[in-house]
């Protein structure tokens, strides 16, 4: 479907959490409004809005985006992953129970663009070090946790994966 022009107003297309919706939006809105106020997805969290806190970060095509500076009209034709997409009917990912287990969820703000994150990196690089989980999440501020439980959990999905990597070498051998 192609953009379709209603006086200052468009209608795009963007596929969230795997459903397709047709959205009519105003130019300057962004993908942060769309998702809250049009679709009600208030699992992304608006705080700056000016793109210093991480609190809006969903991923657009599998990569992490700051929703807040993202212009809706560039996600046309963009499929996006929210918290809300997260977990399926096999219930929670393993970076959401690991967040939970670890202490890492406290006033839980910080935790939906936090998840997404990690999601991504564990996505990109199931082995990541220390400090390229540091490196990852050094864009999203929290407040309550300090850092150590968030990097704890994300560690420990991530020797879950190595532990599952060399599981599978015994298995080969
Ligand atoms: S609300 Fe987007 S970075 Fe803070
Ligand atoms: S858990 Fe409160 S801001 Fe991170």
């Amino acid at each position: 479907m192609s953009l379709k022009d209603k006086n200052d107003k468009k209608i795009i297309r963007i596929n969230v959490n795997g459903i397709d919706y047709d959205v009519l939006i105003r130019h300057r809105d962004t993908l942060l409004e769309v998702l809250r106020e049009k679709l009600l997805l208030t699992g992304t969290k608006d705080a700056c809005g000016q793109g210093e806190c991480g609190a809006c970060t969903v991923l657009v095509e599998g990569r992490p985006v700051l929703a807040c500076l993202m212009l809706a009209i560039e996600a046309h034709n963009k499929s996006i992953t929210t918290i809300e997409g997260l977990a399926k009917d096999r219930g929670l990912t393993p970076i959401q129970e690991s967040f939970i287990e670890h202490g890492a969820i406290q006033c839980g703000f910080c935790s939906p663009g936090m998840i997404l994150t990690a999601t991504a990196l564990l996505r990109e690089n199931p082995r990541p070090s220390r400090r390229q989980i540091q490196k990852a999440i050094e864009g999203n501020i929290c407040r309550c946790t300090g850092y150590n439980k968030i990097i704890e959990a994300i560690e420990a999905v991530r020797d879950k994966n190595m532990q599952g990597d060399s599981g599978d070498d015994r298995h080969d051998r």
